[in-house]
């Protein structure tokens, strides 16, 4: 793990996509009022956003999506492409980023920025990552899911603990800068969701236009962009013939994966850590 990550406030981060360069780069990133973050833990729905952004940004004009690989179309803060793209972000610029809320930085807390917190069932987010570190080979090897369960738990995989996440952005005086969506109500109703994202970014979209965004953000669909699939990543990076990046795109998959022993151990290590503290989503 130390040759592959970076250790940042506590954090293991993969170095083939962070720098100390790219850290000191965020933080003294100038957020604007009219931006907007995506705000996930890994594995949780971030690739999905960078779909859904630019679209409802541009009103269902698919030429984004179409010609700029996802990473660059609304590249992560804390990563090393941001400083490349920068200056060619169109306003409203559209960004990702698997921060913690103690991490962001100071321009981030004097803007009016807008963030959409995506959560996505811990159980169906550490059988996402377990297939990623098999395919990312800038991942450390996940050993058996038993093993992988442990280091997901112990918060030794890269940004650290989920209950952690989730809590550090449960924050009241973000008021309404912040909008809590699931993965899990994206996947149920895409159009529903596409919505309450539209008003929450002040954008009134037709329902033609909306039922355009939701056909092209499809799993389906993104599975076949060449802009969204990461087949534009060689493979000695990520190897698709060990599992796409794109992979399932379903909620429950955790069932195919746990047994009733390691189900019972993750549910008392996340009821404990969580503390009785309310997440604005129900987790089931
Ligand atoms: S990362 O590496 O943190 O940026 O990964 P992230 O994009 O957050 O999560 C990847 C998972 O999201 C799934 N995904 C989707 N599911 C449904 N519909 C759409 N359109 C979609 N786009 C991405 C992707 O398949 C990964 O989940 P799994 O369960 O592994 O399939």
């Amino acid at each position: 793990r130390d040759e592959l990550s970076l250790q940042y406030h506590g954090l293991f981060l993969p170095k083939e996509t962070h720098s100390q360069d790219s850290l000191k780069f965020a933080e003294d990133f100038k957020f604007e009022d009219s931006d907007v973050i995506a705000v996930t833990f890994p594995k949780s729905g971030t690739v999905w956003m960078q779909e859904i952004l630019p679209l409802i940004l541009n009103e269902g004009d698919l030429t984004p999506v179409q010609t700029i690989p996802n990473w660059d179309r609304v590249p992560w803060l804390e990563e090393t492409r941001l400083a490349l793209v920068m200056d060619q972000l169109k306003s409203p610029r559209a960004l990702v980023t698997h921060f913690l809320y103690d991490l962001m930085p100071a321009s981030f807390h004097q803007s009016k920025a807008k963030i959409i917190y995506v959560m996505r069932n811990p159980k169906d987010v550490i059988v996402s990552f377990y297939y990623f570190h098999q395919m990312a080979a800038f991942l450390e090897d996940p050993g058996t899911f038993d093993e992988f369960l442990d280091k997901f738990l112990d918060g030794k995989l890269a940004f650290g603990k989920w209950t952690d996440h989730v809590k550090s952005w449960r924050k009241p005086e973000l008021g309404d800068r912040i909008l809590y969506i699931t993965y899990e109500e994206m996947k149920e109703d895409l159009p529903t969701a596409l919505r309450k994202i539209s008003r929450f970014l002040g954008k009134n979209l037709r329902e033609e236009v909306i039922q355009k965004i939701a056909e092209n953000c499809s799993f389906t669909v993104m599975k076949n962009n060449p802009m969204s699939n990461f087949s534009l990543v060689p493979k000695v990076y990520m190897d698709s013939d060990k599992s796409p990046f794109l992979r399932k795109g379903v909620a429950g998959d955790w069932k195919n994966h746990f047994t009733s022993e390691q189900l019972s151990h993750l549910n008392s290590v996340i009821t404990k850590e969580l503390d009785g503290f309310t997440l604005p989503w129900s987790l089931n």
